[in-house]
Order: structure tokens, then C-alpha cells, then sequence
């Protein structure tokens, strides 16, 4: 069995240190330049994993990290409570609909996030498929670019492994084994609410609270939804090569694995007849697939370093341009 990797484990110090050193000049100046033109990073949104908590050291590093990449970026950690301890309690217990209900209302009211012209969003494992629930459902502040490491877009086929002295995890997954499709469980333990089984689709169109709606599975779709997606500039997919707990580790690309077939999200109805708006994104292209070496949140400084460099920063480049030159 393999034990939970949390990203608490990434050694991202240095890394920050460095930077900081390197642009504490830059910083300065910028700031004291240009206080209100175009020039400010967009504010950054972060969603951890299973097990894990807004206040984790990994999870805050990464908020170093952005910062450090981009100086001037607000940085907000999702929480579903203040108590890191049952913030972390409700990554495996709780209704994902009311927790992402939750977080559009803590996001709609926050003073900065609702303010800023967009905000960018980082999702750990499955951060990430609760951040596409939320640009799909709210989106408001609207969502720029989305990057999602090792998420389980197309669910799970199987629940991951508990270290041995994590009760809180041991005892979630005891419930889950063989109750998936219960109400009880369907309202109460996340993981089963992003578990799909190809091989039996009835019960998971029947039953899941989440997954099966925010993919617009059914046959009535919600249009808002993909609508949504579709407004994105980028959604960026990160697969980890090496996943071993998250099964199907595809499901990070959106492919569907049945067996030992496995369709290509390009290849799939939900993209073909765009059920959530990818193919328009991909036509744009904003669809993004890309790999990193390792196991599950094995993330090294500089993948995330490249993923924030790209992806994250001020809201457009262009009239960061014309502010040079009407300084001239
Ligand atoms: C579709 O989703 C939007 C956003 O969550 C919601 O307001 C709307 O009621 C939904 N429509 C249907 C038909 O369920
Ligand atoms: C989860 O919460 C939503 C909103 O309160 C509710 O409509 C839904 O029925 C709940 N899911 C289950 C399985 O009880």
C-alpha cells in the first residue's frame, strides 16, 4: 500500500529565499511606481488536498512561492474553518456541494478577491476538481487561468491508502469501502463524491452528489457550466508520471479508463458534444496537458516556479505596455 505524500513535505525554502533575495529590489520599486495601473498581479487562489490544510507549512510555501515569483500577489488559502484541524477534518468529511456553496460565499465577500478584475487558482489533487466545481457554479470573482496537479477530473476507481496512525483518514475510508452509493456516504465522506467506476455508470449517474454534475453526465445538462469553462484562458491539467494513489492517475487529464482501454479526453462524448465547455477552450487553446515526474504531490520548486511564471500575474501584459509608454 502507499502511504498519503502531503505537500508539507516539499523542500521549498531555499527556493524562496533566493528569489526573495533577487527581486527584493524590483519589489520596491514597482510598488512605490505603480500603485494602481495593470502592472499588479492578479490575486492568487489556492485549494489543497485530501488530508491536508489551508495553514500546512507545504500549502503556505507554495503561497511563498507565488509571491515570490510574482511580488505584490494576495494570496488567499481556501478553508473550510479557521481550525487548521477541522479545516483538514472536512477534506475527507462533509457535503462538496455545501463546502464549494462554502467557499463562493467566502470568496464572493472577500473584500480584495471580490474587487480585483480576476483572480488565477492553484488545485491540489482534489483542490483542483473543487476549483473547475467552482469557476462551473460561481465564478464569481471570475477565475483567469486554473492550474490542477494530479486532480481527479474523470473521478476515482478506487480510494487511496491511509498512513497507519491517521485515524481521521482510516476511519473515512472504513465507511467508504462497499457504502459508496449510499446517501449517507454520498452526503458525508468527500472522496465518494468524486468516485466513478466505467464499469458501473448507473449507480454513479444515479447517486453522486458531486462528479456526475459538475461534468454534466446527465442527460439534462447545465449549460452555465460550460459556459463557464469556456471563459477561462487557460485550464492547465498537471498529470504526475509516476501516480500511484490516485487511480486512475489519467483522471488528472480527464481520460477515461475502463480496464485497460483508455479513451482521450479528444476522444470522449463530454468533449465531442462539449458538455462543459473543453473543446471550446481547447479551440482557443487554453487546454492545457502537461506531465511532472514522480509520485502523487511529489512537486519539485521548479515545476511550480514554470506553472507560475506562465500562468499567474499581472491581468494583461499589454497594458502594462501602454503604461511605459504613456510614462515617456
Ligand atoms: C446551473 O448552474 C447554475 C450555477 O450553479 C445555477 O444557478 C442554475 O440553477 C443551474 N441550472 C439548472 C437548470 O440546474
Ligand atoms: C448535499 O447538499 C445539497 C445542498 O444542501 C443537497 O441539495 C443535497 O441533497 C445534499 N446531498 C446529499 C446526498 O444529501
Amino acid at each position: 500500500m502507499v502511504a498519503m505524500h502531503y505537500l508539507r513535505t516539499i523542500p521549498l525554502l531555499a527556493t524562496v529565499a533566493q528569489f526573495l533575495a533577487a527581486t527584493a529590489e524590483s519589489t520596491v520599486q514597482r510598488t512605490s511606481a505603480s500603485r494602481d495601473n495593470d502592472d499588479t498581479p492578479l490575486p492568487v487562489v489556492i485549494w489543497h488536498g485530501l488530508g491536508d490544510t489551508y495553514a500546512a507549512e507545504g500549502i503556505q510555501q507554495v503561497g511563498e512561492l507565488i509571491q515570490a515569483v510574482n511580488p505584490g500577489t494576495f494570496v488567499y488559502f481556501v478553508r473550510l474553518d479557521d481550525s487548521a484541524e477541522n479545516d483538514r477534518r472536512a477534506t475527507f468529511y462533509g457535503n462538496v456541494t455545501e463546502q464549494l456553496a462554502r467557499v463562493c460565499a467566502d470568496l464572493a465577500a472577500h473584500p480584495i478577491l471580490s474587487t480585483a478584475p480576476a483572480i488565477d487558482a492553484v488545485g491540489f489533487s482534489q483542490g483542483g476538481q473543487f476549483l473547475r466545481g467552482y469557476v462551473e457554479r460561481c465564478n464569481a470573482p471570475p477565475v483567469r487561468n486554473l492550474v490542477t496537479f494530479g486532480s481527479q477530473h474523470n473521478g476515482i476507481v478506487d480510494y487511496r491508502a491511509c498512513e497507519s496512525r491517521d485515524w481521521l483518514c482510516r476511519g473515512a475510508m472504513a465507511l467508504l469501502h462497499g457504502n459508496t452509493w449510499t446517501s449517507f456516504v454520498q452526503s458525508r465522506l468527500v472522496p465518494a463524491q468524486y468516485f466513478r467506476d466505467p464499469a458501473d455508470l448507473d449507480s454513479y449517474l444515479e447517486y453522486s452528489n458531486f462528479l456526475a454534475d459538475i461534468n454534466n453526465e446527465r442527460a439534462l445538462k447545465n449549460e452555465t457550466y460550460a459556459r463557464h469553462i469556456a471563459t477561462l484562458e487557460n485550464l492547465v491539467l498537471y498529470l504526475f508520471e509516476d501516480d500511484t494513489t490516485v487511480i486512475p492517475k489519467e483522471t488528472g487529464w480527464f481520460e477515461d479508463v475502463n480496464g485497460d482501454e483508455i479513451t482521450p479526453l479528444r476522444a470522449r462524448k463530454m468533449y465531442q458534444e462539449d458538455w462543459i465547455g473543453l473543446r471550446e477552450l481547447d479551440r482557443k487553446g487554453g487546454l492545457k496537458f502537461k506531465t511532472t515526474p514522480g509520485e502523487h504531490m511529489q512537486l519539485s520548486d521548479k515545476v511550480l516556479t514554470d506553472a507560475f511564471t506562465e500562468f499567474f500575474g499581472p491581468y494583461k501584459t499589454a497594458a502594462r505596455d501602454q503604461d511605459v509608454v504613456g510614462e515617456l
